[in-house]
């Protein structure tokens, strides 16, 4: 049983399943595992074009419906107010469910205006879209400016983080307004794993460097971790990390890691982000 973060009404588990850029008959097998192996929380999007998969795996496993949290995403490009509603209601058709626990706008989009994304958001949540709503990709200010427009409660902001990006701000934005910031990239897809200090802990507490880079993650207030893998034992390794724990001087030298150029996902449609450490 993985930990849950309440979050402005949503209890959201601690370590959740990522998705990105598995398809096809992959992704609908990976996301069996990871089921199997009790993660009871899938990361998808509109952008990910593995919905149906996604939806297939979880309508075909033993686990009830209620019992997983599953999160999609809309498009920057499709969140003006209608094209977002119709991107959740052609999610839903793909997913093959009525509703989904978690819609986020991916990235804030730098065209359409930003109190007419965050309405939509919250519109679809009151069509009934939606259980919960939140953002991704959005730095400090534009998570106070969603928080000054959104009528529905916000319940997460998804972003980068693990220990090359220093994320004080964001994290400390949405511990201000009670969302769970939910982590992606957390193992900085796997090229944190070779650090000195992240295999000295691991070497002393005997558990992988995957293990102890997303005990970091959940040991944070308010803090989700969603690793993605397409091999069934990295599947099982990543959620297996709830009977151990990291001291506080650990945890500190894991955070110092952080360092200026640490961010990997950087398009040209981003916002300005939070100044790095
Ligand atoms: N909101 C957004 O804009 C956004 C952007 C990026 C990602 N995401 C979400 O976040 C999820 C995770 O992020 P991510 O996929 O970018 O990166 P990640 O989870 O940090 O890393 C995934 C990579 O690490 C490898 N890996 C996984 N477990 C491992 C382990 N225990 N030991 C060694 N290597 C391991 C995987 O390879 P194998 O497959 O070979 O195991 C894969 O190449 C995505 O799938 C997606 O759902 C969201």
């Amino acid at each position: 049983m993985t930990l849950t973060v309440s979050a402005n009404g949503a209890e959201i588990p601690a370590i959740g399943f990522g998705t990105w850029e598995l398809r096809g008959e992959t992704c609908r097998q990976m996301v069996t595992r990871a089921l199997d192996a009790g993660y009871r929380h899938i990361d998808t999007a509109a952008m990910y074009a593995n919905e149906r998969e996604v939806g297939d795996a979880i309508r075909d496993h033993v686990t009830a419906r209620e019992d997983i949290f599953l999160t999609t995403k809309v498009w920057y490009t499709d969140v003006g107010d209608g094209a977002l509603q119709r991107s959740a209601e052609a999610s839903l058709e793909k997913l093959g469910i009525d509703k989904v626990d978690l819609l986020l706008i991916h990235w804030p989009s730098p065209s359409v205006p930003f109190d007419e994304q965050i309405r939509a958001l919250c519109k679809a949540r009151r069509q009934g879209l939606a259980a919960h709503i939140g953002i991704s990709n959005f730095p400090s200010d534009l998570v106070e400016a969603a928080m000054r427009h959104a009528s529905e409660p916000l319940v997460a902001n998804q972003v980068e983080y693990h220990p090359y990006l220093d994320q004080r701000a964001v994290h400390a934005a949405c511990r201000k307004h009670g969302l769970a910031l939910v982590a992606y990239s957390p193992i900085d897809r796997g090229q944190v794993l070779q650090e000195a200090v992240i295999e000295e802990i691991a070497e002393e507490k005997e558990k992988t460097p995957a293990q102890i880079v997303l005990r970091w993650h959940i040991q944070q207030e308010g803090v989700v971790a969603i690793p993605r893998s397409s091999r069934a034992e990295r599947v099982e390794e990543n959620i297996d990390i709830h009977d151990f724990a990291l001291t506080p001087q650990e945890m500190g030298r894991i955070s110092a890691l952080a360092r200026p150029d640490g961010r990997r996902i950087d398009p040209q449609w981003a916002p300005r982000w939070d100044a790095a450490a």
